[in-house]
């Protein structure tokens, strides 16, 4: 608590998570902001005891003058919130962990019911869809002059964790960090919304950016463009949003000031119907990985393709390749796209054949089956299928020795920088390797391009994003 009080508003004590406490063990909390909470089992809680001893302890503490919020369930009998709001002010409570969002009218009478100085509403959801009718109830409860903090649980809350200034709430819950979990589902540390997403400085006339995908949970981005922002100067931050349905996701990001997004799996395609613009690679590729808000138009624009291809050039200089593109999923699309620009020519493989053959016959190569690809017919391969990236780093895909010796050897996969894949070309005798880590930092490098009209070098990116990912897998070590 001391350690944190300088890095937050408010301390949240959950007193029913404690063991073996007096009162007077809290005195050391006089003149911290506290908000105390004691939550009861039938409300998510771990407090298994009597009413009238979970109020008694309350009581104790608000005689001894400690603490400034009590956070009191809505089921609490209001005499007995009057009396405590005669100590602290009082937020009332309403949580639900089911995935139910409950109807408007029943929690507005609810808390209409009792007395309180600012309400909380706590839900997990897992639909986008709830989401928004989520934030309409936040709308109502505004419309009804209470302040109040919003918070939705699950991974599909976490941006609302992140973005509370745009909703007028009045904080967002953050965890302690080093214990390697969060203290709720889908939020994020106090550290990493101090450093990374830069709380406190947050403003509403600030731009809001984001990676659109699901999951994002475990994506490198945020990290990556957050700090862009900041070594450029720009109000700006950036944050990850998963999403199950495009529609109320759009529906959401109107209402706030949007300058752009990042697109990853599984909405690289389907996003394509709801933009004003595509730009032609884009267009070309058959997926956006970009958006970019100019003035009042979406432009959907592709950089997937030029993070490929720049790693290759910077390392071998123009060539003129002859690849072989295992996999024939959204990442070998770009690829393809990138070496018929330059004019290489490339043959693919892949588990389903028939997506290698469509993808050949759109980019003018060849589809050879698995069993039929012959090493001496290329120089460059190129591994874009999702084995052996973490968290299954032991995963091998089933590429024969034969296709690596001699070659240069392309893992689209940036985590882990180094993959199983790549030891193995060259323990074997590849003539190179050249993991994702650089694609991932081209891509992002013409991204922020694109939105900020900012050039910065893909080689800070590289050891960003390596510094992000050592944290990562040093937290995994310890806690998985
Ligand atoms: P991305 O957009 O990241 O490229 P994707 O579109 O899901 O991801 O493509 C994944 C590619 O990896 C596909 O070519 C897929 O093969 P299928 O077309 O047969 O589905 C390939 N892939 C995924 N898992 C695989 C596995 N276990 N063995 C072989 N190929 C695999």
């Amino acid at each position: 608590m001391r350690a944190y009080e300088t890095r937050v508003d408010l301390l949240e004590v959950r007193l029913d998570w404690l063991r073996d406490w007096t009162v007077e063990d809290l005195e050391f909390l006089r003149d911290r902001p506290v908000l105390w909470t004691f939550r009861p089992v039938r409300q998510g809680g771990e407090f298994a005891g009597a009413d009238s001893e979970r109020f008694e302890v309350l009581r104790q503490i608000g005689r001894r003058r400690l603490g400034q919020w009590v956070d009191v369930e809505w089921d609490v009998w209001p005499p007995l919130i009057m009396e405590l709001r005669g100590y602290f002010k009082v937020l009332l409570s309403y949580h639900q962990y089911d995935g139910h969002l409950p109807p408007w009218p029943d929690l507005g009478e609810l808390f209409r019911a009792k007395p309180h100085d600012a309400v909380k509403i706590a839900l997990t959801l897992h639909r986008w869809a709830d989401i928004v009718r989520f934030l309409d109830i936040v709308e109502a409860c505004q419309a009804e002059g209470w302040d109040g903090v919003w918070v939705v649980m699950g991974p599909r809350g976490t941006w609302l964790r992140i973005l509370t200034p745009w909703f007028g709430g009045l904080w967002t819950y953050a965890s302690p960090e080093g214990t390697g979990r969060a203290t709720a589902d889908g939020q994020v540390s106090v550290e990493e919304l101090r450093q990374v997403y830069r709380y406190p400085e947050m403003a509403p006339d600030h731009r809001i950016y984001g990676l659109l995908g699901d999951p994002v949970a475990h994506s490198v981005s945020p990290y990556i463009h957050n700090r862009l922002f900041q070594e450029v100067g720009l109000a700006a931050h950036y944050v990850p949003f998963a999403v199950d349905d495009l529609e109320a996701f759009l529906r959401v990001m109107h209402v706030l000031p949007l300058g752009g997004l990042s697109v990853t799996v599984p909405h690289k395609i389907a996003i394509l119907r709801y933009l004003d613009d595509v730009e032609p690679a884009a267009r070309d590729i058959g997926a956006v990985n970009t958006v970019v808000r100019r003035e009042d138009r979406w432009v959907g624009a592709n950089t997937d393709w030029v993070g490929f291809w720049r790693p290759l050039v910077r390392r071998f200089g123009v060539r003129s390749w002859r690849a072989l593109i295992v996999g024939a999923g959204g990442a070998a699309h770009a690829v393809a796209y990138a070496l018929r620009r330059a004019g290489c020519s490339f043959a693919v493989t892949n588990r389903t054949h028939a997506k290698a053959e469509a993808l050949a016959r759109r980019f003018g190569g060849t589809a050879v089956p698995w069993d039929a690809v012959k090493p001496g017919a290329f120089d460059l391969l190129i591994h874009t299928t999702p084995l052996g990236m973490a968290p299954h780093i032991d995963t091998l895909p089933p590429i024969p020795d034969a296709w690596l010796v001699d070659k240069v050897v392309y893992d689209l996969i940036y985590n882990p920088p180094e993959t199983r894949l790549l030891r193995r070309a060259r323990a074997v005798g590849a003539r190179a390797v050249l993991s994702g880590l650089p694609m991932l930092a081209e891509q992002a490098a013409e991204q922020f391009r694109l939105w900020t009209l900012q050039t910065v070098r893909a080689d800070d990116i590289v050891a960003l994003a390596q510094a992000h990912l050592e944290r990562q897998s040093e937290t995994f070590n310890i806690f998985d």
